[in-house]
């Protein structure tokens, strides 16, 4: 192992590469159903309050955490001094790994997309849904299921492209390749925010998303606007401290951590006010699909339907394939970091055994996509011993309950343990002010684990469901 610590060549790096792993599929893929299904607007407003009020004192904390001690997520806790804490870190690193599983090949359905819009968008055309599930080994009209080989294929290319970058390091792999694919996803972005809003028939989507539709509001909701807005920053997890472990000591992590947060929210607001208009104004309302497939089979249909739809669709998937790739580095950086430091491991030899690792166990869902109605091979096969809630038994299990878990426990080490003082002080080296350092401490130790521990305990009591 080198004993010198990488660290990030630049500010802008840090911001972009942070900002890079946050804004990810959980902006593009996942937001927006999100937020159709949890009332419009009044979702939106939860999930502000939530960025504000958890998200960004959890963020302070982590960053805090990992740069007072230049270590990966499990020996930091033990490096200021406190073992008993090295579970937020542990788990933390099996959370990384366990969405990084089912990330990878979802990144590799957009690639797949990529190159098919390139290729043959007449193919995806003709049926948008049929077309998703063949990647997926279904065939729609006769029933049959086959093994996804493209699908798995493309993860496989995914997964590969990921390696490369991380193997390359932080400041020439990660940061290089953020401080590209960043401004060039806010480019597209921006772009087909335009042409979403100015589709005749958005009208009713902008209405929808503006829209105060509490009836859809309850503790699962909120929990549901926790959990992904924890993801959605990539906090409870070991990206973050991992990431301020790179971070030099005359960095602002106050101002860091503001910019990350509005970045990656406004980002999944965008996105939700590209998507849900654009699926109003060509699909209608009922074209507004539940789970992961909405990307994929509605967005497909959504552009079949828009003059210009070959170019937005190349489009669009290039945004989703960025921010897929920039999240995805974060991700296995995680789990990286942690197995190199931790067992004085070879950083080549262990980004390629761990991403093989986590490939193999995503093909369990890719091939199990009976959740989205589809019957995956391994339903067929397996005669009954299927997975078919593969993917929303990992969302719940990591989303839902050990992401809230990872960051109330950061909150009880840096509200009690450590020590708000402990977190100010660190922030406040060479001169540079914390100027919410009052609210930072009544949040971190009061308000954010109390709300955290509320929302999980009740909406596991009220019922909660797994999709
Ligand atoms: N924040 C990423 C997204 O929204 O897609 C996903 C993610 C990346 C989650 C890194 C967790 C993480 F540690």
């Amino acid at each position: 192992m080198n004993n010198k610590r990488a660290q990030w060549g630049s500010k802008l790096g840090f911001i972009l590469a942070a900002a890079g792993s946050a804004v990810g599929l959980g902006n593009i893929w996942k937001f927006p159903g999100k937020a159709y299904e949890g009332g419009g607007g009044a979702f939106l407003l939860i999930y502000l309050a939530i960025v504000l009020l958890l998200g960004i004192p959890v963020m302070i904390s982590e960053l805090s955490i990992g740069r007072a001690s230049q270590s990966n997520v499990v020996d930091s806790f033990r490096k200021l001094g406190y073992r008993g804490f090295s579970w937020v870190g542990w788990f933390g690193a099996i959370v990384a790994f366990l969405i990084t599983c089912y990330y990878s090949h979802v990144g590799g359905w957009v690639l797949r997309y990529v190159f098919s819009y390139i290729t043959q968008p007449q193919a995806v055309y003709a049926d948008p849904t049929g077309y998703f599930y063949g990647l997926l080994g279904y065939d729609a009209a006769t029933g049959a299921t086959f093994f996804p080989w493209t699908a798995i294929l493309f993860a496989a290319i995914f997964m590969a492209l990921n390696a490369v970058i991380i193997i390359r390091g932080v400041e020439s792999g990660i940061e290089r390749f953020n401080k590209i694919g960043m401004p060039a996803l806010f480019i597209i972005l921006l772009i087909l925010l335009v042409r979403a809003v100015t589709l005749p028939g958005s009208e009713e989507g902008l209405r929808y998303m503006l829209s105060f539709d509490w009836s859809k509001v309850n503790f699962h909701t909120v929990l549901v606007a926790l959990g992904q807005a924890f993801y959605s920053l990539s906090l409870g997890m070991a990206i973050m401290i991992t990431y301020g472990s790179y971070l030099s000591k005359d960095e602002n992590i106050e101002r860091n951590s503001v910019i990350i947060c509005i970045t990656d929210t406004m980002v999944a607001m965008i996105a939700g006010f590209i998507v849900i208009p654009a699926v109003f104004a060509t699909l209608g309302a009922d074209g507004v699909g539940k789970g992961g497939g909405f990307a994929f089979a509605s967005l497909a249909g959504v552009f079949r339907q828009m003059p210009g739809g070959v170019f937005f669709g190349i489009l669009f998937y290039l945004l989703l394939l960025f921010a897929a790739l920039t999240s995805c580095i974060s991700l296995i950086e995680g789990v990286v970091a942690f197995l190199t430091e931790r067992f004085h491991w070879q950083r080549k030899p262990t980004t390629i055994i761990a991403c093989s690792v986590m490939f193999l166990i995503g093909c369990v869902y890719t091939c199990s996509q009976a959740a989205f109605d589809i019957k995956g091979v391994w339903f067929d096969l397996a005669n009954g011993v299927s997975f078919p809630i593969f993917g929303d038994a990992m969302e719940f299990l990591t989303d839902r309950l050990m992401i809230p878990l990872g960051a109330l426990g950061c909150c009880i080490f840096v509200g009690w343990i450590w020590k708000p003082e402990s977190a100010i002080a660190e922030i406040e080296q060479n001169g540079i002010k914390f100027g919410l350092a009052k609210p930072f401490r009544f949040l971190v130790r009061f308000f954010a684990p109390i709300s955290i521990f509320v929302i999980l305990v009740a909406s596991l009591v009220f019922g909660t469901t797994l999709s």
